[in-house]
């Protein structure tokens, strides 16, 4: 999720190009750079680094151009470097772009373009859209760019500059937002709201498959067919603050609703076309490899360690070898029985946890193979990890982590499909039917957050309880472990999760009358033994709120509320059944009046022991 800004006008586009990326910084910031048109050229400079680093570098030699574009980075392809920063070019320097998304089919294009002699220089899906623009321009710059977004294919919002066309900018959006503020005399272009909102309210917000022809004194909209678009002004009334978290109160809420595309981004390339397998290029592990390990740790912190125990089930369940999942401030100190026979699979949002990385690094040392799962191109772990495997949720600033697991889920799902591919333990048609059910995650996780309204009630009225339990078997004890954190860490309330096969030898003496119980009841496989667990907390007249799976009218029975999710295979449900817990630990939060993306007495990555 990178920062996308330009200018076009009459002032110092660079004034604007750095004020705007600042107030962008929160979407991405490993590296950042920008490009003027100087008329004679295009002056560029780009750093590694935080804004600031940037900033440095153009200390007394800030360009004079009214013309330019920038871009702050959050990793995807390429690691943190000058070189892979933003924005790039063609061989000559005559065309300069910015990006932010997933350019899906960027390596076939850019072996194409190598082998007719282009140079590349960055190691970015990006750098292709420049060269791939040198190779069909012939005049029409509007034409050019129209052919150029035919070859790509995945999600992106582009912001295009020509030497040869210094009076224009040209936007493109898939999927990735980019707005057009309209000045007087000037321009102003944004991947978010909050880079304009100082210069001008009026915008013009872009739908997918439109482009852009942005002029000091015009711009025109122009749908994918080429054809002109009567675009409505759409004035913005949010504060500078609400705008950054994109209309949402906090980030929290707005990182909720992102998970649909996060997951999706998630597994953007990683799903072969004939949706037959899965596709890890991270990975060149062979039958052998497999065959070599005999043991596999899953090791993390917090939210991490909750997905961790996730993903034993899938790894286990697929792929049929034990999988051992452990706190990463235990495993370090249990002086772990670990060779190289053993796999650690370490997983971390920010990379950066320090208890996580030191059981890295100690499993390393111990001759274990490592594999990373992370949020954060160019992190600690990333580096020190043989293998690593990126999720792609962007950047994710509310303390309580909520698209980070759920794209972790995800991808500890691929992992142990790709496992079980390579491992031949599940059947071709197995492996089909699971990918369809996975491909229509993101759009099952939309529907599970298009109806909040009776979470907002359950929380409103049991927000002020001092206590709350989260029961489950199975994988719904995993998810109502990761429930119970996420109200404990953003409420303040206590909330305890329990195997709900374990009431009765000890918690149940602490169910009594008034006692809210969230019961999650969605594996099949242990199904009647959670309902007499709820029949077990009923008895003693707790208040039953039920996570189950569409249509489950006999759970509702003995519910005192309940709340569906899409039906899917019991893997994958954990998705879904988390999102309403989510929901309810933010909107709990809210009743009781917490400060929710910055909880008392918690930081964003705990690089401490
Ligand atoms: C999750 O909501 C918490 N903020 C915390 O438990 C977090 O998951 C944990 O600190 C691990 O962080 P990491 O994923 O960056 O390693």
């Amino acid at each position: 999720m990178c920062g996308i800004v330009g200018y076009i006008g009459g002032k110092r586009a660079v004034d604007f190009l750095l004020d705007g990326l600042t107030k962008l910084e929160y979407r991405g910031y490993d590296s950042a750079g920008i490009a003027a048109n100087c008329g004679e050229n295009i002056f560029i400079e780009k750093s590694v680094g935080r804004l600031d680093s940037l900033k440095e570098k153009l200390k007394n030699r800030l360009p004079a151009g009214t013309v330019g574009i920038g871009h702050t980075r959050w990793a995807t392809h390429g690691r943190p470097s000058d070189l892979n920063a933003h924005p790039h070019t063609d061989c000559h320097g005559n065309f300069v772009v910015v990006h932010n998304g997933i350019i899906e089919n960027y390596m076939p294009l850019k072996e194409e373009l190598i082998a007719r002699g282009h140079k590349f220089i960055s190691e970015t899906d990006t750098e292709v859209v420049a060269h791939l623009l040198e190779e069909v321009y012939t005049g029409d710059f509007v034409g050019a760019v129209r052919e150029v977004l035919n070859k790509i294919e995945g999600s992106y919002s582009l912001v295009f500059m020509s030497k040869m066309h210094p009076d224009v900018l040209l936007c493109a959006k898939q999927e990735n937002p980019l707005v057009v503020g309209l000045g007087k005399g000037e321009n102003f272009i944004a991947s978010d709201i909050p880079a304009i909102i100082a210069h001008t309210r009026d915008t013009f917000i872009l739908n997918d498959g439109e482009i852009a022809i942005v002029k000091k004194d015009s711009v025109q909209i122009l749908n994918r067919q080429g054809g002109l678009v009567d675009k409505k002004i759409f004035h913005v009334s949010w504060n500078a603050e609400a705008a950054e978290k994109g209309g949402y109160e906090h980030f929290m809420l707005k990182e909720i609703n992102e998970q649909p595309k996060a997951v999706r981004d998630t597994m953007s390339k990683r799903i072969a076309k004939d949706g037959a397998s899965i596709i890890l290029d991270e990975l060149n592990w062979d039958k052998n490899f497999l065959n070599s390990i005999n043991k596999i740790y899953i090791v993390a912190c917090g939210t991490a360690y909750h997905a961790g125990l996730v993903g034993k089930f899938y790894i286990e369940k697929l792929v049929r070898k034990l999988v051992e999942v452990d706190l990463a401030s235990e495993y370090r100190y249990r002086d772990p029985i670990v060779d190289d026979k053993t796999l650690v699979i370490v997983i971390s949002q920010s990379g950066e946890t320090l208890d996580t990385l030191a059981a890295l690094k100690e499993s390393k040392r111990l001759g274990a193979k490592t594999l990373a799962i992370t949020n954060v191109v160019g992190s600690s772990m990333a580096r020190e990890a043989e293998n690593v495997i990126h999720t792609w949720a962007g950047p994710e600033i509310a303390v309580a982590s909520t698209k980070a697991y759920t794209t972790q889920l995800i991808l500890m799902f691929m992992l142990a499909l790709y496992m079980a591919q390579v491992a031949e333990t599940i059947s071709g048609d197995e492996i089909k039917r699971l990918i369809s059910l996975l491909k229509k995650i993101p759009a099952q996780i939309s529907e599970t957050l298009s109806d909040v309204e009776p979470i907002k009630t359950f929380a409103r009225q049991y927000g002020f309880n001092e206590d709350v339990f989260y029961i489950g078997r199975s994988l719904d004890y995993c998810v109502a472990l990761e429930g119970a954190l996420k109200l404990k860490e953003i409420s303040y309330i206590h909330a305890e999760a329990y195997a709900s096969g374990e009431l009765k030898h000890g918690t149940l003496a602490l169910i009594v009358e008034g006692v809210p119980v969230i019961a999650l009841a969605t594996q099949k496989s242990v199904y009647d033994k959670t309902l007499s667990n709820i029949k077990e907390v009923k008895a003693r007249d707790a208040i039953v709120i039920g996570i189950a799976a569409a249509n489950d009218i006999e759970l509702e029975k003995y519910l005192d509320h309940v709340i569906f999710v899409p039906e899917t295979d019991e893997l994958l449900i954990p998705l879904l059944t988390v999102v309403p817990l989510q929901l309810l630990a933010y909107y709990a939060a809210i009743t009781r009046g917490c400060d929710v993306d910055k909880p008392r007495n918690l930081a964003k990555s705990v690089t401490v022991e």
